[in-house]
């Protein structure tokens, strides 16, 4: 501004990011979808084997069975009024990488995954251990959440096991660790 020009109020308010309806107004989805395969039984080791049987079915065969997982990571968050973004997509891609792909395809998640050696990894299960590892690294409103300044957090997480098949796993369903 030069000296002397008088500022428009308006325009200072926003440009001081000063709160305000309109901002509510901005937030935005952004999902990034990942695939990886991996194989599991479920099977819940304190039933006998007949319940496991009459729970899980073929699930529940100890050989194992794979799938091809796809998996679906929401943020939530304002635009950067600087790059437009609400998160830096290639480090999203990262973490997304770095937290499942890379841990868990190819993988026997009950035997490789240390989470899964007393957890039932169902796909609803999976989803919760995927949104675990991915809102430690893009914070949301969890124990471990790193703020950002635009307010980005994790929105969801949603699992295919199939395509006709997939979970959602929200922030709702972490409500009692807060
Ligand atoms: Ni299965």
């Amino acid at each position: 501004m030069m000296p002397g020009e008088v500022e428009n109020p308006s325009r200072s308010a926003a440009s001081q990011g000063a709160p305000s309806a309109s901002n509510s107004r901005r937030i935005m989805l952004l999902t990034r979808k990942a695939e990886f395969s991996a194989s599991h039984v479920c099977l819940n080791p304190a039933l006998s084997a007949e319940e496991n049987q009459a729970i899980y079915g073929a699930n529940a065969n100890p050989q194992g069975h794979g799938h091809n997982f796809v998996v679906e990571v929401t943020l939530e968050g304002e635009p950067d009024p600087v790059t437009g973004m609400v998160f830096d997509l290639r480090e999203l891609k990262e973490i997304i990488n770095a937290e499942v792909v890379e841990p868990m395809d190819h993988r026997f998640l009950n035997r490789e995954i240390p989470h899964f050696a007393n957890v039932v990894p169902t796909t609803e299960n999976l989803a919760r251990e995927i949104w675990r590892r991915i809102a430690l690294r893009v914070g949301a409103p969890h124990a471990h959440a790193r703020p950002r300044a635009n307010n980005v957090r994790l929105k969801n997480v949603r699992l295919y096991e199939t395509a006709d098949l997939y979970v959602d796993c929200t922030a709702a369903d972490f409500a009692e660790e807060q």
